[in-house]
């Protein structure tokens, strides 16, 4: 057993971790653990550097130091549970507080641990409540959470009663009855009951394989199709698509960081000039508005020149698989066509650009994987991996976190899901406006700009249905006069 030393004060043990950094730490008070479940080893490593640059003591290993633990999609229960298997109890150990991922990103932004509050929990029942309806394909009910979780994330003040919350916007009785329960019990029973429920777990595997979506993943439960094992026996003749989100469910499930989508954004940027000099590549999606981790990497292509940008898909495409940069990718071609007449679509999320959807190959930091590995042969590593890319379900989700800097790492490159998207000059602004997102503030946009000034936005165009015209545009700036909004720089789009 290891030995269980006490947190000291000062000068604590985990400044070795720090990387040899000898500065006092910010918090003395303060030890993080992140819990490696479902959370993924890359994203824990990220995220603990992350927190140690912000000043916080991170602990690699679980003692009876640490005084927070950090878990991300794992329920209370799911904590206490793995808590319970650590030897911890004796000793008199710090309080401890078990944490949601939002406590850990709030505190990282303040730079300091914020206060503990219900109000992360609220968020994360909401949060959780609008996945599963989005799961389910109840997209309405989906928005209707997320706008009470964004108005919970916005209070200044703790909430510690229901009296706080008259007159705010979007909290319908289902929310509030959420909220309420949180605040009285600690948990929302509506949602643990949830989170352990079949149904849930079952839609939450299969849609995190790319290219299936919530009815798909719905027609599967219905023939008792739960894990990713019983979808491979199951018979069924997947797409292409699938076949690639099957054989790629361990990357494609593990967030992006900013560092990768950089690396990316590099490797289109040189295959970019190389085909059109003069092309310009603006990397979109959230990585636009600041967020430092993505389920994806999103770009938009365009050249100063209209017309210029016609034929520059197919010929980036071809490169990129020429280099071997494309375990998938199926294009889409442009079928938007702008008439004089009004826009013959409602505005919508849908957007026409030429697009392709891909799944990059990225290249790993190698040596650094080598030597967690002791270093295997690449073919070794390679091989190993082939055999058991396919036999990831819920249940080796468990394995991978008994083997840390196992298989899943070994492999010298990792599948990222990238999204290009070719604009021509005159619609640029529209389309890095809806490519920014995010998806509830494109929402928010383009309601007011309906309801207010009975304009119609899309990522193509802005459409004055009292004029009878559209609306040209050659930045976002101007977007936001046209719609007489003050400017929202990305950053402050993420709600
Ligand atoms: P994403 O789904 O990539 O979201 O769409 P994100 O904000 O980058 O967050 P991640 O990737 O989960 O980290 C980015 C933006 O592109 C628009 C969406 O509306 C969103 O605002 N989009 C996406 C479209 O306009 N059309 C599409 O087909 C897909
Ligand atoms: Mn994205």
């Amino acid at each position: 057993m290891v030995p269980l030393k006490r947190r000291k004060v000062a000068g604590n043990n985990s400044v070795a971790e720090q990387g040899g950094d000898k500065t006092p730490p910010k918090f003395p008070e303060v030890f993080l653990f992140l819990l490696e479940r479902k959370m993924g080893a890359s994203r824990r490593a990220f995220l603990s550097q992350l927190g140690r640059k912000k000043g916080f003591q991170v602990e690699e290993l679980f003692s009876t130091s640490v005084t927070h633990i950090i878990s991300e999609n794992n329920s209370g229960d799911e904590v206490r549970a793995w808590l319970d298997s650590q030897d911890r109890t004796r000793r008199c150990p710090a309080p401890l507080h078990l944490l949601d991922i939002s406590w850990f990103t709030e505190s990282m932004s303040a730079g300091h641990p914020v206060q503990i509050l219900d109000r992360h929990k609220v968020q994360d029942a909401l949060s959780l409540l609008a996945e599963n309806a989005e799961l389910s394909d109840q997209d309405g009910r989906g928005v209707a959470f997320r706008r009470a979780a964004a108005v919970m994330k916005s209070l200044p003040e703790p909430v510690t009663s229901m009296t706080q919350l008259r007159g705010l916007p979007c909290l319908g009785e289902h929310s509030l009855r959420v909220i309420r329960d949180v605040l009285e019990n600690g948990a929302s029973r509506e949602v643990e009951s949830m989170k352990q429920s079949k149904q849930y777990k079952a839609l939450k595997v299969l849609t995190g394989v790319f290219g299936v979506g919530a009815k798909t993943a719905a027609r599967w439960i219905r023939e008792g199709i739960h894990t990713l094992h019983q979808l491979r026996n199951s018979g069924h003749t997947l797409n292409r698509a699938q076949q690639a989100g099957l054989e790629h469910y361990d990357d494609l499930n593990q967030q992006v960081s900013k560092a990768e989508a950089e690396a990316i954004q590099q490797i289109v940027e040189e295959v970019v000039a190389s085909v059109l000099p003069g092309a310009k590549v603006t990397l979109t999606g959230g990585f636009r508005r600041g967020k430092l981790m993505g389920h994806d990497v999103d770009f938009l292509i365009t050249h100063p020149e209209e017309g210029k940008e016609v034929g520059l898909m197919s010929k980036v495409v071809s490169w990129l698989e020429s280099q071997g940069f494309l375990l998938y990718q199926k294009t889409t071609r442009n079928s938007y066509l702008v008439s004089d007449d009004s826009p013959a679509l409602p505005p919508s999320n849908m957007d026409r650009f030429e697009r392709c959807l891909s799944i990059f190959k990225l290249a790993q930091d190698q040596p650094h994987r080598a030597k967690q590995l002791g270093a295997l042969p690449l073919d070794t590593a390679e091989h190993r991996r082939g055999d058991s890319g396919l036999q990831t379900d819920q249940d080796s989700c468990s394995q991978r976190i008994q083997t840390p800097g196992g298989q899943e790492d070994t492999k010298p490159w990792r599948a990222v899901r990238v999204d290009l998207v070719v604009s021509p000059i005159s619609q640029f602004a529209f389309a890095v406006l809806g490519w920014t997102g995010s998806k509830l503030f494109e929402r928010e946009l383009r309601r007011w700009a309906g309801q207010e000034k009975a304009m119609s936005l899309s990522s193509h165009a802005l459409y004055d249905n009292k004029k009878r015209k559209y609306l040209q545009a050659s930045s976002e700036e101007e977007i936001f006069a046209h719609l007489d909004l003050e400017f929202i720089p990305p950053s402050e789009r993420n709600a």
